[in-house]
């Protein structure tokens, strides 16, 4: 099912037509994500399958498959090379730069303060730029809330923190946020991740619940911080001229089954916040609450005069204060 259009010689591939490979005539819609089908982002993609297919009456073929090296897959979809694909916005700013505001850390207070400036003027007035950078925004989706993990080190305050190699998403955001902390940020695709977390060239990492137990970082990592220190948006993305190519109809489903994916996606996050943490414990990894989240604040403090240059201190704000 997966036509992978950048193998073929130029001539031919422009001669292809958008996605149909089936010999019934189907058009094929292949969409990654970078998790295993048990999780927030395997449970959207399903999600999204069973209702385009459904509402299309087979026209559309959707094509699952996992692909954890998000700007690649980002870059597949901006090139043309695979129709859709759900990510984090990890690397999303570096394909849409304005989406970089929601990666400051500490702008949200909870999920649904994230999901009311996702679902607001804001995330839909950030989806209309898509189409500018190659890409079509068809829904926010979302990882959760980002939580620090270590292997053999641990940590009593932030100042601990100082010099120690954290592997990050490749957002110069949270880079920025980190070295301003005293951190060693190392970025890497996370199919980078499992290899250096057991190699121990990187001192821990930072993800949501729901990523630490679908891909069991718990077996790699000995110690869980609470430190929700920074929201991660998630994006259905695809190819704008794949979904030129789709009739009137077929892009109306399209669009609600975009809406489908991300309900059971912040479904899925919302369980597996509220069972996730007592499983990682059973399992074994140390949880640590943190009281004093203000420390954490503080050691990012000096980061915030840039976010205010970069985005607006009143932008920033108006953020901060959605209700
Ligand atoms: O850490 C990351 O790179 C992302 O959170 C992940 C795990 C790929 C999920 O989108």
């Amino acid at each position: 099912h997966f036509v992978k259009l950048g193998t073929l010689t130029g001539a031919l591939a422009l001669s292809m037509s958008w996605g149909v490979s089936s010999a019934m005539g189907q058009t094929v819609l292949t969409v990654t994500h970078s998790s295993p089908a048990d999780s927030h982002f395997g449970e959207a993609a399903i999600a999204f399958e069973q209702s385009l297919e459904a509402q299309t009456e087979g026209a559309i073929d959707v094509v699952i498959q996992r692909l954890d090296n998000e700007r690649e897959a980002l870059e597949s979809v901006q090139f043309g090379t695979q129709e859709c694909a759900i990510v984090s916005a990890g690397p999303l700013g570096n394909f849409v730069p304005e989406t970089r505001v929601l990666d400051v850390p500490f702008l949200f207070d909870g999920y649904e303060h994230a999901r009311g400036v996702l679902d607001g003027e804001t995330g839909q007035e950030l989806l209309a730029l898509f189409p500018r950078y190659g890409l079509e925004g068809v829904a926010w989706m979302e990882n959760g809330f980002r939580n620090l993990t270590t292997g053999s080190k641990s940590i009593a305050s932030p100042g601990d923190l100082v010099g120690m190699k954290i592997r990050t998403m490749e957002n110069p955001i949270h880079i920025a946020a980190w070295q301003a902390a005293g951190v060693l940020p190392t970025p890497m695709a996370f199919s980078e991740l499992p290899p250096a977390l057991q190699q121990g060239t990187v001192d821990g990492q930072e993800n949501p619940i729901p990523v630490i137990l679908a891909n069991n970082l718990d077996m790699m990592q000995q110690h869980l911080y609470l430190t929700r220190h920074v929201y991660s948006p998630g994006i259905f993305a695809c190819n704008p001229d794949f979904v030129a190519g789709l009739d009137e109809q077929q892009r109306a489903a399209l669009e609600t089954s975009g809406a489908f994916a991300a309900a059971a996606n912040r479904k899925r996050v919302e369980k597996d916040e509220l069972v996730g943490i007592e499983t990682l414990r059973d399992r074994g990894i140390d949880i640590v609450e943190i009281d004093d989240i203000q420390a954490y604040r503080d050691a990012m403090a000096s980061a915030y005069a840039d976010f205010e240059a970069e985005f607006g201190a009143e932008r920033l704000q108006a953020i901060r204060d959605w209700s």
